[in-house]
């Protein structure tokens, strides 16, 4: 089920390094977020808040509040295992398990969540994560070999079919189309669009054609030198950044004029 996600008054550090600086935004559900700026701007270490994963590095840590419809993720008490289960996570590089087989890959997560799973229901899980992430008809006569020989773009869908097989509610792709040739490209943004009616989605991309292909709602964030903490800088509706942005820097990035 798709869920709000609020942020507010977000600094997130790497040690003394604080990186990013003082974000609040709200993300809709079923709505797809594009995370846009220049490269050290902190678009990956904030998405890694929404789901816990920044702090698996040592000695780093957030100040602020992330909610999921209402609920802090860093609340006392609060499990990061499950966090992570409830938002999922797509990366740069498709990494499916080498040594699984399609299938095993596709049931990963739910396996180290120790759900025992009957037979059927594994079968019924695998089809319908694999349809979800238009890969089951490429697949379905060879479910038992390995993920590894799948192509990228195969890869990515799997690496997509792993990560909603644990039923999330958020997706959190960091520039899952970056190592993917265009025909990919295009049909991991198609699956995007299908995805958005079950999950809130926030993707990192570089490709501004991208950004405001699937996006509905677009984040820049800019960093105004080296050792600077990364900042959001403007956040709206897709079409407005992309043709009426209010701030300089924003119109600068998105028209090619940066640096
Ligand atoms: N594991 C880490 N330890 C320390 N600093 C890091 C780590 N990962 C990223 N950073 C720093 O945080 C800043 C933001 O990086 P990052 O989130 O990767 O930016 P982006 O994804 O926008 O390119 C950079 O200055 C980067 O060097
Ligand atoms: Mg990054």
């Amino acid at each position: 089920m798709s869920k709000r996600i609020e942020v507010s008054d977000l600094n997130v550090y790497y040690g003394s390094f604080l990186a990013v600086e003082d974000v609040s935004l709200t993300i809709e559900p079923r709505s797809v977020t594009a995370f846009i700026g220049p490269s050290g701007c902190g678009k990956s270490t904030f998405l890694r808040t929404l789901n816990r994963m920044h702090e698996v590095i040592p000695g780093a840590r957030v100040e602020g509040e992330v909610r999921i419809d209402g609920d802090n993720l860093y609340g006392p008490g609060v499990d990061p295992v499950l966090v992570r289960r409830q938002v999922g996570m797509v990366f740069q590089r498709p990494n499916p398990f080498p040594t699984m087989s399609i299938k095993e890959n596709v049931l990963a997560g739910v396996k180290l969540n120790n759900r025992s799973i009957s037979k059927s229901d594994a079968d019924a899980l695998v089809e319908k994560s694999l349809r979800g992430a238009n890969l089951w008809n490429e697949v379905k006569d060879r479910l038992d070999k390995p993920g590894s020989g799948l192509s990228g773009g195969q890869q990515q869908r799997l690496c997509i079919a792993r990560a909603t097989a644990v039923s999330p509610d958020i997706l959190l792709m960091d520039e899952p189309c970056s190592a993917l040739d265009p025909i990919s490209t295009l049909a991991i943004e198609d699956l995007i669009e299908d995805l958005k009616k079950e999950y809130t989605i926030v993707i990192v991309t570089h490709n501004m054609q991208q950004a405001s292909r699937v996006s509905d709602k677009t984040a820049f964030f800019n960093i105004a030198g080296t050792g600077k903490p990364g900042k959001l800088i403007e956040y709206d509706q897709t079409a407005t950044i992309f043709t009426q942005p209010s701030v300089q820097a924003t119109e600068d990035y998105v028209s090619g004029r940066f640096g």
